[in-house]
């Protein structure tokens, strides 16, 4: 595998070009916003400065990283050459299926289509292409190219070729890649979102406020971030998104996102990428005013 293209440039799409092209592949980064396409740019080019700056690579590395990145808003140019391609577009199953219905088209008939989805069925995924074979679940975790973990999803018809072709790639970046099965939320969603869910029901029902939750969570089982923070940086739309499809792939309330998670929203409060959620990201980190918001306030 030499060419990869990235589809959907946000905050895994930037992430996982950077992880590409700092390990040697050619990427086309391609998003149908351009405003997106050049945001990622200058994020890839300030997190290359941070690895400068402790030393983890040099100005020559962060160079040539950035040369192998081509970016496009189109998806035919863009994955017509590619090996692999790594969908990483928003978290909506029509809007993936649609993806996926023109990469068939568009991709070589022997590349791997990935999608970094955080739940949406691979399986079904794989069934509105004609090469179920060679779809799979690449599940990178944020921030991308800091975090080893590849949840790699084998769906209904993945083959073992295709599972050892992506273990084998997602090893040369320097990541540790796992195999789980295709179910709602994989692994890490399934126990990860009940927990950000029940933290913000925590909040909801008053139990604790934003601080007092996060830093039980940190200080008293070793978390490296609270869950309400974790929400934030993950995005408030992606955590609703993934809730929705637990709630819906497993048929049980339990999953069912609180209403204080679906009104910020819609509010526009979708954590650090809109520069509030929890906290307020505008100068520094402070607490946000969520509590005014609550029905019983
Ligand atoms: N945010 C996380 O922590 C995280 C972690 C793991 C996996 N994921 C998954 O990664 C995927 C992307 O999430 P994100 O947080 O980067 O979202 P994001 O909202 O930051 O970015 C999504 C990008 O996709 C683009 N896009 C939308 N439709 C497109 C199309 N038809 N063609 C090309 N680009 C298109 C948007 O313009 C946007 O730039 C989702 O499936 C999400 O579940 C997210």
């Amino acid at each position: 595998m030499k060419q990869i293209a990235i589809v959907g440039s946000g905050t895994m799409g930037n992430g996982i070009a950077h992880t590409f092209a700092q390990f040697g592949y050619q990427v086309n980064l391609i998003d149908i916003n351009e405003e997106a396409l050049h945001h990622a740019v200058k994020t890839i080019g300030k997190n290359l400065d941070r690895q400068v700056t402790k030393g983890s690579i040099t100005i020559a590395d962060k160079e040539a990283t950035l040369s192998r990145i081509h970016t496009t808003a189109d998806l035919k140019a863009g994955v017509s050459q590619a090996d692999l391609v790594v969908e990483a577009a928003t978290e909506n199953i029509e809007l993936k299926l649609n993806i996926f219905r023109e990469l068939d088209v568009y991709a070589k008939p022997e590349a791997i289509l990935a999608s970094n989805t955080s739940s949406i069925s691979i399986t079904q995924i794989a069934a509105v292409t004609g090469r179920g074979t060679q779809v799979i679940g690449m599940h990178f975790m944020n921030p991308v190219p800091v975090m080893k973990l590849v949840e790699v999803i084998r769906g209904y018809a993945t083959s073992d070729e295709t599972t050892n072709q992506i273990m084998a790639v997602s090893a040369k970046l320097d990541k540790v890649p796992v195999e789980v099965n295709d179910y709602p939320g994989f692994v890490a969603n399934r126990i990860l979102m009940p927990m950000i869910n029940e933290a913000i029901t925590t909040l909801f029902e008053g139990v604790a406020g934003v601080k007092e939750i996060d830093t039980v969570m940190k200080l008293g089982m070793a978390h490296p971030m609270g869950p309400l923070q974790l929400a934030d940086f993950i995005g408030l739309d992606v955590c609703l998104a993934i809730l929705q499809v637990l709630q819906q792939g497993f048929g049980q309330a339990k999953y069912a996102p609180c209403p204080l998670l679906i009104n910020m929203v819609m509010a526009g409060k979708t954590g650090v990428k809109s520069g509030e959620g929890f906290y307020d990201y505008s100068q520094g980190i402070k607490e946000a005013n969520v509590a005014s918001k609550f029905l019983n306030q």
